[in-house]
């Protein structure tokens, strides 16, 4: 049993005519232990995906369709109690843009104890700071900087920071939403390299949503790639970004769309156009209106997730036809 399925699940920003279907029946699995990353362009439903798993969407949003299961259990339909014994202790989310959300007047000591001190009741201070500091420490931060406050610490560290808070109630699953967007590429590899290391440690399963596709290919064991709300992509990182392997047109253009530091320069690709108004419907295929290999069929029908081996699959009417 995967410790996360979601299936088929839809949600929707606003009601009626402004109503944004945000995320339109989109499955997504995480498996003990292992790591899934979530690419696509700005706007695509990615942190919505997300958020929904837990149930932090804003309350103008809702759940209109589909299953979360977690442990066997379907968190779309608990209560906020029932969710609040979830989060943090099963799962626990390190927010897209949070670098700047640590309190700038409670020690780093204080604010890792804290979600322990709420979520474990019976669980002393002097513990919880103990905990703290040993978690300060497997992320790389010495104990000693336990009484230190956010704006003695480098934007590194801070990220550092939040992971500690995330693992802070030994959740099994971190929702990571662009934890490394905001550092540069030295802080970047060893922050991955540090998640990679701490969920042999923690035993954790991550869901790693980033726009850099490299970060996603050398991370994660399997990637989904989202398209307009729905799923244009999954597979193993290999299945997706192997040359000659990803079946979407789509996830090719994105691939084109970055640089490649070992090739000779030049202008990238980039894909013109832009995606479609998720607060209309859509006939046929979301990407169609973009893709350069689209023929008529990709305007009326709308294509499934087509299996393409084990683990692969593409929403693509051209699948392995389209290279
Ligand atoms: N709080 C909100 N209220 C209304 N619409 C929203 C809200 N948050 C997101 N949306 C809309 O839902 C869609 C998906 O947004 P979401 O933030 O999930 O995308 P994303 O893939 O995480 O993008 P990014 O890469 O920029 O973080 C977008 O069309 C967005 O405008
Ligand atoms: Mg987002």
């Amino acid at each position: 049993m995967n410790l996360l399925e979601v299936k088929n699940l839809s949600v929707q920003y606003g009601s009626g005519q402004g109503g944004v279907l945000a995320v339109d029946g989109v499955d997504l699995s995480v498996g003990v232990g292992e790591f899934v990353g979530l690419a696509g362009e700005s706007g695509c439903g990615k942190t919505t995906l997300a958020m929904a798993i837990p149930n932090l969407l804003p309350k103008y949003a809702s759940i209109t369709t589909g299953t979360i299961e977690f442990e066997g259990q379907d968190l779309s339909n608990k209560s906020e109690s029932e969710l609040n014994e979830v989060r943090w202790r099963d799962i626990s989310v390190i927010f897209q843009g949070a670098l700047n959300a640590l309190n700038p007047v409670a020690t780093i000591g204080n604010q890792i104890a804290e979600p322990i001190l709420i979520h474990e009741p019976g669980t002393s201070h002097d513990a919880a700071i103990t905990r703290a500091k040993e978690l300060l420490e497997a992320v790389g931060i010495s104990a000693s900087r336990s009484s230190s406050y956010s704006h003695e610490f480098s934007g590194g560290m801070r990220q550092r920071v939040m992971i500690a808070m995330a693992l802070a109630c030994r959740p099994k699953l971190v929702i990571a939403d662009e934890p490394i967007t905001a550092l540069d590429v030295m802080t970047q590899a060893q922050i991955l390299e540090l998640l990679r290391s701490l969920s042999e440690t923690f035993n954790l399963s991550m869901l790693l949503i980033s726009h850099d596709l490299s970060v996603l290919a050398e991370t994660c064991d399997r990637v989904q790639i989202m398209y307009a709300g729905k799923v244009a992509e999954v597979g193993t990182a290999d299945d997706v970004f192997g040359e000659q392997n990803s079946a979407h047109p789509y996830t090719q253009r994105l691939l084109k769309s970055y640089p490649n530091i070992h090739q000779e320069r030049k202008f990238i690709d980039g894909i013109p156009g832009y995606p479609p108004d998720l607060s209309k419907s859509h006939a046929g295929c979301r990407f169609a209106e973009r893709c350069t290999v689209s023929v008529e069929k990709c305007f009326t029908d709308e294509p499934e997730l087509a299996v393409i081996s084990e683990l692969h699959r593409s929403a693509c009417h051209l699948v392995g036809g389209s290279k």
